[in-house]
Protein backbone atom coordinates (compact mmCIF):
# COMPACT_ATOMS: atom_id res chain seq x y z
CA UNK A 1 0.00 0.00 0.00
CA UNK A 2 1.42 3.36 -1.17
CA UNK A 3 1.89 5.64 2.01
CA UNK A 4 0.26 9.28 0.87
CA UNK A 5 0.43 12.89 2.81
CA UNK A 6 -1.91 12.35 5.41
CA UNK A 7 -5.84 13.71 4.67
CA UNK A 8 -8.62 14.99 6.70
CA UNK A 9 -12.04 12.29 6.35
CA UNK A 10 -15.41 14.28 7.51
CA UNK A 11 -18.20 12.59 8.71
CA UNK A 12 -20.43 10.67 6.33
CA UNK A 13 -23.68 9.36 7.06
CA UNK A 14 -25.06 6.45 5.38
CA UNK A 15 -25.40 7.52 1.68
CA UNK A 16 -26.09 4.42 0.17
CA UNK A 17 -28.88 2.07 0.22
CA UNK A 18 -28.09 -0.78 2.01
CA UNK A 19 -25.72 0.82 4.59
CA UNK A 20 -26.95 0.34 8.14
CA UNK A 21 -27.54 3.41 9.97
CA UNK A 22 -24.78 4.69 12.12
CA UNK A 23 -22.19 2.08 10.06
CA UNK A 24 -20.39 4.23 7.76
CA UNK A 25 -20.28 7.01 10.39
CA UNK A 26 -16.31 8.20 10.59
CA UNK A 27 -14.53 10.13 13.24
CA UNK A 28 -15.50 14.03 11.64
CA UNK A 29 -11.47 15.03 11.48
CA UNK A 30 -9.76 11.95 11.27
CA UNK A 31 -5.95 11.84 10.13
CA UNK A 32 -6.02 8.19 7.59
CA UNK A 33 -3.38 7.54 5.12
CA UNK A 34 -3.82 6.95 1.54
CA UNK A 35 -6.02 3.97 0.80
CA UNK A 36 -6.09 4.13 -2.80
CA UNK A 37 -7.30 1.04 -4.71
CA UNK A 38 -6.98 2.65 -8.03
CA UNK A 39 -3.58 3.51 -7.83
CA UNK A 40 -0.70 0.91 -9.81
CA UNK A 41 2.85 1.38 -8.63
CA UNK A 42 5.90 2.80 -6.94
CA UNK A 43 7.82 5.35 -8.79
CA UNK A 44 6.34 5.47 -12.03
CA UNK A 45 2.67 5.70 -10.41
CA UNK A 46 -0.76 5.11 -12.52
CA UNK A 47 -4.04 6.26 -10.73
CA UNK A 48 -7.41 5.22 -12.72
CA UNK A 49 -10.74 6.68 -12.79
CA UNK A 50 -13.84 6.36 -14.12
CA UNK A 51 -16.41 4.04 -15.26
CA UNK A 52 -18.19 2.47 -17.96
CA UNK A 53 -20.98 4.89 -18.45
CA UNK A 54 -20.02 7.89 -17.24
CA UNK A 55 -18.61 10.94 -19.25
CA UNK A 56 -15.18 9.96 -19.24
CA UNK A 57 -12.21 7.40 -18.01
CA UNK A 58 -8.39 8.38 -17.51
CA UNK A 59 -5.58 8.23 -15.39
CA UNK A 60 -2.89 9.72 -13.72
CA UNK A 61 0.28 9.34 -14.33
CA UNK A 62 2.88 10.03 -12.11
CA UNK A 63 6.97 9.55 -11.58
CA UNK A 64 7.30 9.45 -15.51
CA UNK A 65 11.08 10.70 -16.40
CA UNK A 66 11.37 14.52 -17.87
CA UNK A 67 12.12 15.40 -21.44
CA UNK A 68 10.95 12.18 -23.50
CA UNK A 69 8.87 13.35 -26.79
CA UNK A 70 4.92 12.40 -25.89
CA UNK A 71 2.12 13.23 -28.26
CA UNK A 72 -1.02 11.48 -28.04
CA UNK A 73 0.13 10.04 -31.60
CA UNK A 74 2.51 7.52 -29.10
CA UNK A 75 -0.62 6.17 -27.34
CA UNK A 76 -3.32 6.03 -29.94
CA UNK A 77 -2.05 3.32 -31.95
CA UNK A 78 -2.02 0.96 -28.78
CA UNK A 79 -6.04 2.21 -27.61
CA UNK A 80 -6.61 1.29 -31.16
CA UNK A 81 -5.57 -2.43 -30.92
CA UNK A 82 -7.65 -2.66 -27.70
CA UNK A 83 -11.13 -0.89 -28.39
CA UNK A 84 -14.18 -2.91 -28.96
CA UNK A 85 -16.01 -2.87 -32.27
CA UNK A 86 -13.62 -3.89 -34.44
CA UNK A 87 -14.32 -6.99 -35.93
CA UNK A 88 -17.54 -9.13 -35.33
CA UNK A 89 -15.62 -11.05 -32.61
CA UNK A 90 -15.89 -8.45 -29.81
CA UNK A 91 -17.76 -6.17 -28.27
CA UNK A 92 -19.84 -4.10 -30.91
CA UNK A 93 -20.07 -0.90 -28.25
CA UNK A 94 -18.28 1.97 -30.66
CA UNK A 95 -16.16 3.84 -29.06
CA UNK A 96 -13.34 6.15 -30.26
CA UNK A 97 -11.35 5.97 -27.58
CA UNK A 98 -9.46 8.86 -28.99
CA UNK A 99 -6.93 9.91 -25.81
CA UNK A 100 -6.11 13.56 -24.62
CA UNK A 101 -3.40 14.62 -22.64
CA UNK A 102 -4.42 17.39 -20.82
CA UNK A 103 -1.21 17.96 -18.52
CA UNK A 104 2.55 16.83 -17.49
CA UNK A 105 3.82 17.80 -21.08
CA UNK A 106 5.18 21.24 -22.44
CA UNK A 107 6.23 21.81 -25.47
CA UNK A 108 6.29 18.16 -26.68
CA UNK A 109 8.19 16.91 -23.68
CA UNK A 110 7.60 15.33 -20.38
CA UNK A 111 8.20 17.81 -18.02
CA UNK A 112 8.40 15.36 -14.87
CA UNK A 113 5.14 16.28 -13.78
CA UNK A 114 1.75 14.39 -13.41
CA UNK A 115 0.62 13.43 -17.08
CA UNK A 116 -3.52 13.39 -16.87
CA UNK A 117 -4.99 11.27 -19.80
CA UNK A 118 -8.81 11.65 -20.56
CA UNK A 119 -10.78 9.30 -22.61
CA UNK A 120 -14.34 10.17 -23.52
CA UNK A 121 -17.26 7.74 -23.25
CA UNK A 122 -19.40 8.00 -26.19
CA UNK A 123 -21.10 5.41 -26.81
CA UNK A 124 -22.75 4.20 -23.97
CA UNK A 125 -25.95 2.37 -24.06
CA UNK A 126 -26.97 2.53 -20.19
CA UNK A 127 -30.94 0.94 -21.19
CA UNK A 128 -29.54 -2.50 -21.69
CA UNK A 129 -28.49 -2.48 -18.16
CA UNK A 130 -31.93 -1.61 -16.85
CA UNK A 131 -32.72 -5.75 -15.91
CA UNK A 132 -29.20 -5.72 -13.86
CA UNK A 133 -29.99 -3.05 -11.46
CA UNK A 134 -31.92 -5.28 -9.16
CA UNK A 135 -30.09 -8.81 -10.05
CA UNK A 136 -26.94 -10.44 -9.97
CA UNK A 137 -25.14 -11.89 -13.42
CA UNK A 138 -23.63 -15.07 -12.22
CA UNK A 139 -19.79 -14.86 -12.50
CA UNK A 140 -19.70 -10.79 -12.90
CA UNK A 141 -18.85 -8.63 -9.77
CA UNK A 142 -22.47 -7.46 -9.51
CA UNK A 143 -23.37 -9.25 -6.52
CA UNK A 144 -19.45 -8.65 -4.27
CA UNK A 145 -20.09 -4.34 -5.26
CA UNK A 146 -22.99 -4.59 -3.87
CA UNK A 147 -22.37 -6.58 -0.84
CA UNK A 148 -19.19 -4.44 -0.32
CA UNK A 149 -20.57 -0.77 -0.94
CA UNK A 150 -23.91 -0.90 -0.68
CA UNK A 151 -24.92 0.35 -3.70
CA UNK A 152 -23.23 -0.32 -7.18
CA UNK A 153 -23.33 1.12 -10.81
CA UNK A 154 -25.12 -1.20 -12.85
CA UNK A 155 -24.70 0.65 -16.24
CA UNK A 156 -22.21 -1.36 -18.09
CA UNK A 157 -20.69 -2.83 -15.29
CA UNK A 158 -20.26 0.60 -13.68
CA UNK A 159 -16.36 0.03 -12.59
CA UNK A 160 -15.94 -3.37 -13.06
CA UNK A 161 -16.07 -2.71 -16.89
CA UNK A 162 -13.10 -3.58 -18.39
CA UNK A 163 -13.46 -0.47 -20.06
CA UNK A 164 -11.27 0.83 -17.15
CA UNK A 165 -8.15 -1.13 -18.98
CA UNK A 166 -8.46 1.49 -21.85
CA UNK A 167 -6.53 4.14 -19.47
CA UNK A 168 -3.79 1.57 -18.28
CA UNK A 169 -3.27 1.00 -22.09
CA UNK A 170 -2.73 4.44 -22.54
CA UNK A 171 -0.55 4.77 -19.21
CA UNK A 172 1.09 1.55 -20.89
CA UNK A 173 1.92 3.21 -24.02
CA UNK A 174 4.27 5.73 -21.93
CA UNK A 175 5.93 3.25 -20.15
CA UNK A 176 6.67 1.24 -23.70
CA UNK A 177 8.19 4.27 -24.89
CA UNK A 178 10.39 4.97 -22.59
CA UNK A 179 11.42 1.95 -21.96
CA UNK A 180 11.96 1.49 -25.49
CA UNK A 181 14.04 4.70 -26.03
CA UNK A 182 15.95 3.82 -22.42
CA UNK A 183 16.79 0.10 -22.75
CA UNK A 184 15.56 -1.30 -26.16
CA UNK A 185 12.68 -2.67 -24.72
CA UNK A 186 9.92 -4.41 -26.93
CA UNK A 187 6.95 -5.61 -25.71
CA UNK A 188 4.77 -8.22 -27.72
CA UNK A 189 1.59 -10.59 -26.75
CA UNK A 190 -0.55 -12.93 -29.33
CA UNK A 191 -3.47 -15.44 -28.35
CA UNK A 192 -2.48 -18.68 -27.43
CA UNK A 193 -5.08 -20.44 -27.20
CA UNK A 194 -9.38 -19.79 -27.78
CA UNK A 195 -11.45 -21.93 -26.05
CA UNK A 196 -10.22 -25.48 -27.46
CA UNK A 197 -8.36 -24.05 -30.12
CA UNK A 198 -4.51 -23.74 -29.59
CA UNK A 199 -2.38 -21.74 -31.75
CA UNK A 200 0.65 -22.81 -32.61
CA UNK A 201 3.35 -19.34 -32.53
CA UNK A 202 4.29 -19.04 -35.99
CA UNK A 203 5.13 -15.40 -36.48
CA UNK A 204 5.42 -12.33 -35.01
CA UNK A 205 3.81 -9.98 -37.75
CA UNK A 206 0.98 -12.23 -38.35
CA UNK A 207 -0.22 -11.21 -34.60
CA UNK A 208 -0.76 -7.63 -36.01
CA UNK A 209 -2.98 -8.60 -39.57
CA UNK A 210 -6.04 -10.75 -38.11
CA UNK A 211 -8.92 -9.60 -35.44
CA UNK A 212 -7.44 -12.06 -32.94
CA UNK A 213 -4.22 -11.47 -32.25
CA UNK A 214 -3.05 -15.06 -33.19
CA UNK A 215 0.29 -15.17 -34.25
CA UNK A 216 -0.60 -17.87 -37.03
CA UNK A 217 -2.66 -17.19 -40.50
CA UNK A 218 -3.64 -20.69 -40.74
CA UNK A 219 -6.15 -20.96 -37.71
CA UNK A 220 -7.95 -17.58 -38.15
CA UNK A 221 -10.53 -19.34 -40.51
CA UNK A 222 -11.28 -21.94 -38.00
CA UNK A 223 -11.14 -19.11 -34.92
CA UNK A 224 -13.85 -17.53 -37.47
CA UNK A 225 -15.92 -20.46 -37.49
CA UNK A 226 -15.71 -21.06 -33.89
CA UNK A 227 -16.18 -17.61 -32.49
CA UNK A 228 -19.39 -17.64 -35.51
CA UNK A 229 -20.77 -20.70 -33.59
CA UNK A 230 -20.38 -19.59 -30.17
CA UNK A 231 -22.24 -16.08 -30.97
CA UNK A 232 -24.95 -17.85 -32.26
CA UNK A 233 -25.11 -20.08 -29.50
CA UNK A 234 -25.43 -17.29 -26.95
CA UNK A 235 -22.30 -18.36 -25.07
CA UNK A 236 -18.88 -17.54 -24.09
CA UNK A 237 -15.24 -18.83 -24.21
CA UNK A 238 -12.27 -18.22 -22.28
CA UNK A 239 -9.01 -17.90 -23.86
CA UNK A 240 -4.77 -17.85 -22.95
CA UNK A 241 -2.76 -14.69 -23.66
CA UNK A 242 1.40 -15.03 -23.48
CA UNK A 243 3.00 -11.84 -23.48
CA UNK A 244 6.72 -11.45 -23.83
CA UNK A 245 9.42 -8.44 -22.82
CA UNK A 246 12.84 -8.44 -24.69
CA UNK A 247 15.50 -6.62 -24.02
CA UNK A 248 15.20 -6.07 -20.46
CA UNK A 249 17.80 -5.30 -18.28
CA UNK A 250 19.19 -7.72 -15.74
CA UNK A 251 18.63 -6.53 -12.24
CA UNK A 252 15.08 -4.89 -12.11
CA UNK A 253 12.92 -6.53 -9.00
CA UNK A 254 13.99 -6.81 -5.14
CA UNK A 255 14.19 -9.70 -2.65
CA UNK A 256 10.65 -10.21 -0.49
CA UNK A 257 7.93 -7.76 -1.52
CA UNK A 258 9.24 -6.29 -4.05
CA UNK A 259 9.55 -9.41 -6.80
CA UNK A 260 9.06 -8.67 -9.96
CA UNK A 261 7.56 -11.89 -11.13
CA UNK A 262 5.42 -11.22 -7.75
CA UNK A 263 4.54 -7.62 -9.56
CA UNK A 264 4.17 -8.72 -12.86
CA UNK A 265 1.69 -12.00 -11.32
CA UNK A 266 -0.54 -9.17 -9.17
CA UNK A 267 -0.78 -6.81 -12.50
CA UNK A 268 -1.76 -9.31 -14.75
CA UNK A 269 -4.76 -10.94 -11.79
CA UNK A 270 -5.53 -6.83 -12.35
CA UNK A 271 -7.03 -7.47 -15.88
CA UNK A 272 -10.53 -8.11 -15.61
CA UNK A 273 -11.47 -11.47 -15.97
CA UNK A 274 -7.86 -13.08 -15.74
CA UNK A 275 -8.27 -16.37 -13.44
CA UNK A 276 -4.46 -17.70 -13.56
CA UNK A 277 -1.21 -16.57 -14.40
CA UNK A 278 1.92 -18.30 -15.78
CA UNK A 279 5.96 -16.99 -15.33
CA UNK A 280 8.28 -18.94 -17.51
CA UNK A 281 7.48 -22.87 -17.05
CA UNK A 282 4.66 -22.00 -15.13
CA UNK A 283 2.81 -25.34 -13.74
CA UNK A 284 4.79 -27.53 -16.11
CA UNK A 285 7.34 -26.96 -13.79
CA UNK A 286 5.31 -29.85 -11.47
CA UNK A 287 6.47 -32.23 -13.91
CA UNK A 288 10.11 -30.91 -14.98
CA UNK A 289 13.31 -32.76 -13.31
CA UNK A 290 16.05 -29.83 -11.71
CA UNK A 291 18.11 -31.45 -14.37
CA UNK A 292 15.81 -29.50 -17.02
CA UNK A 293 14.36 -26.31 -14.92
CA UNK A 294 17.22 -25.22 -14.03
CA UNK A 295 18.53 -22.54 -17.04
CA UNK A 296 22.46 -23.39 -17.58
CA UNK A 297 24.85 -20.54 -18.13
CA UNK A 298 27.82 -20.36 -20.20
CA UNK A 299 29.54 -17.65 -21.29
CA UNK A 300 28.31 -17.08 -24.52
CA UNK A 301 24.75 -16.64 -22.23
CA UNK A 302 21.60 -18.77 -20.87
CA UNK A 303 20.97 -21.99 -22.55
CA UNK A 304 17.30 -22.24 -21.89
CA UNK A 305 14.71 -19.79 -20.36
CA UNK A 306 12.64 -21.81 -17.83
CA UNK A 307 12.68 -19.29 -15.58
CA UNK A 308 10.67 -16.56 -17.90
CA UNK A 309 13.56 -13.91 -17.29
CA UNK A 310 12.98 -13.89 -13.78
CA UNK A 311 15.39 -15.78 -10.13
CA UNK A 312 14.73 -14.43 -6.76
CA UNK A 313 12.56 -11.82 -7.79
CA UNK A 314 14.99 -9.84 -10.06
CA UNK A 315 15.54 -9.68 -14.08
CA UNK A 316 17.86 -12.19 -15.62
CA UNK A 317 18.00 -9.90 -18.56
CA UNK A 318 16.38 -13.02 -20.61
CA UNK A 319 12.93 -12.53 -21.83
CA UNK A 320 10.27 -11.98 -19.63
CA UNK A 321 7.61 -14.62 -20.37
CA UNK A 322 4.32 -14.46 -18.79
CA UNK A 323 0.91 -16.14 -19.85
CA UNK A 324 -2.20 -15.33 -18.60
CA UNK A 325 -5.51 -17.82 -18.52
CA UNK A 326 -9.11 -15.34 -18.83
CA UNK A 327 -12.36 -16.67 -18.07
CA UNK A 328 -15.43 -16.77 -20.17
CA UNK A 329 -17.14 -13.86 -20.29
CA UNK A 330 -20.56 -13.89 -18.10
CA UNK A 331 -23.01 -11.80 -19.71
CA UNK A 332 -23.97 -14.31 -21.61
CA UNK A 333 -27.52 -14.62 -23.63
CA UNK A 334 -28.29 -18.20 -22.00
CA UNK A 335 -30.69 -17.84 -19.14
CA UNK A 336 -28.76 -18.76 -15.79
CA UNK A 337 -29.85 -19.02 -12.55
CA UNK A 338 -29.12 -16.62 -9.68
CA UNK A 339 -31.07 -14.26 -6.98
CA UNK A 340 -32.37 -10.59 -6.54
CA UNK A 341 -31.20 -7.74 -3.94
CA UNK A 342 -33.94 -9.64 -1.78
CA UNK A 343 -32.22 -13.39 -2.34
CA UNK A 344 -34.98 -14.21 -4.47
CA UNK A 345 -34.73 -16.85 -7.20
CA UNK A 346 -34.19 -14.91 -10.68
CA UNK A 347 -33.13 -15.92 -13.99
CA UNK A 348 -30.94 -13.71 -15.64
CA UNK A 349 -30.38 -14.06 -19.53
CA UNK A 350 -27.87 -10.77 -20.37
CA UNK A 351 -28.44 -8.60 -23.78
CA UNK A 352 -26.62 -5.73 -24.89
CA UNK A 353 -23.11 -5.71 -26.29
CA UNK A 354 -20.48 -7.86 -24.90
CA UNK A 355 -17.55 -9.72 -26.03
CA UNK A 356 -18.02 -13.21 -26.48
CA UNK A 357 -14.53 -13.88 -25.58
CA UNK A 358 -12.97 -11.23 -23.65
CA UNK A 359 -9.19 -12.85 -24.10
CA UNK A 360 -9.53 -11.58 -27.86
CA UNK A 361 -9.44 -7.97 -26.73
CA UNK A 362 -6.38 -8.80 -24.15
CA UNK A 363 -3.53 -8.81 -25.75
CA UNK A 364 -2.52 -5.18 -25.78
CA UNK A 365 -4.09 -4.95 -21.94
CA UNK A 366 -1.54 -7.68 -20.86
CA UNK A 367 1.32 -5.80 -22.92
CA UNK A 368 0.61 -2.79 -21.48
CA UNK A 369 0.19 -4.07 -18.04
CA UNK A 370 3.60 -5.89 -18.18
CA UNK A 371 5.42 -2.19 -18.95
CA UNK A 372 3.93 -0.57 -16.53
CA UNK A 373 5.68 -2.82 -13.63
CA UNK A 374 8.83 -3.08 -15.54
CA UNK A 375 9.02 0.91 -16.23
CA UNK A 376 8.38 0.90 -12.41
CA UNK A 377 11.34 -1.09 -11.78
CA UNK A 378 13.23 0.33 -13.83
CA UNK A 379 13.00 3.34 -12.20
CA UNK A 380 12.92 1.90 -8.93
CA UNK A 381 16.68 0.15 -9.81
CA UNK A 382 17.81 3.21 -11.04
CA UNK A 383 17.08 5.34 -7.69
CA UNK A 384 18.95 2.31 -5.73
CA UNK A 385 21.79 1.05 -7.56
CA UNK A 386 22.66 3.29 -10.25
CA UNK A 387 26.31 3.75 -8.02
CA UNK A 388 26.80 -0.38 -8.59
CA UNK A 389 29.50 -0.99 -11.10
CA UNK A 390 30.76 -4.74 -12.45
CA UNK A 391 34.14 -5.10 -14.41
CA UNK A 392 32.15 -7.64 -16.71
CA UNK A 393 29.33 -7.40 -19.01
CA UNK A 394 25.80 -9.24 -17.94
CA UNK A 395 25.61 -12.72 -19.56
CA UNK A 396 23.80 -12.56 -22.76
CA UNK A 397 20.11 -13.43 -22.63
CA UNK A 398 20.93 -16.35 -24.75
CA UNK A 399 23.67 -18.39 -26.21
CA UNK A 400 24.11 -18.08 -30.07
C1 LIG B 1 -11.11 -6.88 -22.79
C2 LIG B 1 -12.15 -7.36 -21.85
C3 LIG B 1 -13.49 -7.21 -22.19
C4 LIG B 1 -14.49 -7.67 -21.35
N1 LIG B 1 -15.79 -7.57 -21.74
C5 LIG B 1 -16.77 -8.13 -20.99
C6 LIG B 1 -18.11 -8.14 -21.44
O1 LIG B 1 -18.42 -7.66 -22.53
N2 LIG B 1 -19.03 -8.70 -20.63
C7 LIG B 1 -18.73 -9.27 -19.42
O2 LIG B 1 -19.59 -9.79 -18.74
N3 LIG B 1 -17.45 -9.28 -18.99
C8 LIG B 1 -16.47 -8.72 -19.73
N4 LIG B 1 -15.18 -8.73 -19.27
C9 LIG B 1 -14.88 -9.34 -17.97
C10 LIG B 1 -15.46 -8.59 -16.78
O3 LIG B 1 -15.03 -7.24 -16.79
C11 LIG B 1 -15.06 -9.29 -15.50
O4 LIG B 1 -15.32 -10.66 -15.59
C12 LIG B 1 -15.84 -8.73 -14.32
O5 LIG B 1 -15.46 -7.40 -14.06
C13 LIG B 1 -15.64 -9.54 -13.03
O6 LIG B 1 -14.29 -9.50 -12.65
P1 LIG B 1 -13.37 -10.80 -12.59
O7 LIG B 1 -13.77 -11.68 -13.73
O8 LIG B 1 -11.97 -10.28 -12.75
O9 LIG B 1 -13.64 -11.47 -11.28
C14 LIG B 1 -14.15 -8.27 -20.10
C15 LIG B 1 -12.80 -8.40 -19.75
C16 LIG B 1 -11.80 -7.97 -20.61
C17 LIG B 1 -10.37 -8.15 -20.24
Amino acid sequence: MRMGSPVESHGAGPLARGLRPGTAALPTTATTYDMTSSTFGRMFSVANFGESHGPAIGCLIDGCPPGMELSEVDIQGELDRRKPGTSRHVSQRREADLVEILSGVYQGRTTGTPIALLIRNQDQRSSDYEDLVDSFRPGHADYTYWRKYGLRDPRGGGRSSARLTAPMVAAGAVARKWLRLQYGTSIRGHLQQLGDVVIPFEDWDEVGRNPFFAPNHSVVARLEQYMDELRKAGDSCGARVRVCAQSVPVGLGAPLAAKLDADIAGAMMAINAVKAVEIGSGFDVVTQRGSEHGDEMTPQGFLTNHAGGVLGGISTGQDIEVSIALKPTSSIRLPRRSVNRSLQPVTVATQGRHDPCVGIRATPIAEAMLALVLVDHALLHRAQNADVEFDVPPLPARAP
